[in-house]
């Protein structure tokens, strides 16, 4: 049941405000701790955490090495499941492996999984699908709640994983001592309001809708963004080739000059993720090199980061302010309509991309 929505796709994208606060729920007591299923963990016993996932998962993972390791100070390996299972990486003691999985049934992810069980202290899982083979064969599980999702495209379950990511790795900082309990209510504070910001976010709909016509016309797309804004490119890009069937890449905006910048011409239009953060002016200048080689720029920023250049760029959209801890959360959002209204003003099957299945159980 499509709930009125034209597309699966969007009516996942448009639950995403109650599934993270549900997913909230269920992680938050009342009294303000957070709580972890059983048997829990003890992340003083913990030096080092591999992460591992395909896809969508493998970005939201990507986006929980800049949290465990700014906020809770543990080293963080991440790595996709096909390159992983089969390169025999060693498995220092005292680490804890991780297995993100929307499925929990993906081939290379369960393998992965198997590789590291009687090698790593705890072996944990991030999954949406309860009784799949990854949650059974898990030390322990967290759930997502993310409620099942049809398209092939993953929405939903990429911004309730970025949750309890980031939920887990603030329970691994208050374990570590690495954060007072004042910044910590601050966080829980901020994260509960996130619901209500991301309604706010799917409000700028017409905002993307028309950057995507022109995202529509393209050959090629290319998405920039450093920091916690690049994992977020990644997955732009991403949701954008599913759909769309479009060329799209993303880089670390610093690695611009390293190559990519080659590629830049008046057809080729760069989405930038850029909020108003610490990080902000080295991408804005990134940003000035693409549009000195007529590069159309779409920058996706808050309301600050527009007033100051998005008179330059070709199109704007503009994000709620946010603290820049939950900045990947909430640009998921264009991140997953520029995407979709590509795909819808293209044509494409957006439910069923083709060549793609929802879940990839066999190698
Ligand atoms: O079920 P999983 O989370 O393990 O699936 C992993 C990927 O196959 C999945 O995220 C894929 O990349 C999506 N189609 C992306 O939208």
């Amino acid at each position: 049941d499509k709930a009125g929505h034209k597309h699966f796709m969007a009516k996942e994208i448009a639950e995403q405000p109650g599934v993270i606060a549900q997913a909230l729920g269920h992680y938050i007591s009342s009294d303000g701790q957070i709580i972890l299923p059983k048997p829990d963990i003890d992340f003083t016993a913990i030096d080092r955490l591999t992460m591992v996932a395909c896809g969508t998962a493998y970005y939201a993972c990507l986006t929980a090495k800049y949290w465990f390791e700014q906020i809770a100070r543990i080293p963080v390996e991440v790595d996709v499941a096909s390159e992983f299972r089969y390169r025999e990486p060693p498995i220092p003691a005292r680490s804890a492996a991780l297995f993100v999985s929307q499925s929990g049934e993906t081939a290379d992810t369960l393998a992965a999984l198997r590789y590291c069980a009687g090698k790593s202290d705890t072996i944990l899982s991030v999954i949406n699908v309860p009784e799949s083979s990854i949650a059974r064969e898990s030390d322990l599980v967290l759930p997502i709640h993310a409620g099942v999702e049809v398209g092939v495209a993953s929405t939903k379950a990429f911004t309730c994983q970025l949750t309890v990511l980031l939920l887990l790795a603030l329970r691994a900082a208050q374990d570590r001592g690495e954060v007072d309990a004042k910044t910590l209510a601050r966080h829980l504070s901020d994260l509960r309001d996130l619901p209500n910001i991301v309604s706010t976010a799917l409000g700028a709909n017409a905002e993307m809708h028309q950057a995507a016509i022109k995202l529509s016309e393209a050959r090629d797309v290319l998405f920039l963004g450093r920091g916690l804004m690049y994992p977020l490119a990644l997955e732009g890009a991403l949701k954008l080739k599913e759909i769309s069937y479009i060329h799209a890449e993303a880089y670390a905006a610093g690695e611009l000059k390293h190559g990519p910048i080659a590629l830049i011409d008046k057809h080729v239009p760069v989405v930038v993720m850029a909020p108003r953060d610490a990080l902000f002016e080295k991408t804005v200048s990134n940003m000035q090199e693409v549009m000195a080689r007529k590069g159309r720029v779409i920058l996706v920023s808050d309301a600050t980061g527009i007033e100051e250049f998005g008179q330059e760029a070709f199109a704007t959209i503009e994000m709620p302010q946010i603290s820049s801890v939950l900045t990947p959360i909430l640009y998921a959002i264009p991140a997953q309509l520029l995407a979709y209204h590509t795909a819808v003003a293209k044509g494409t099957d957006v439910d069923q991309p083709r060549n793609l299945a929802k879940s990839v159980t066999v190698e």
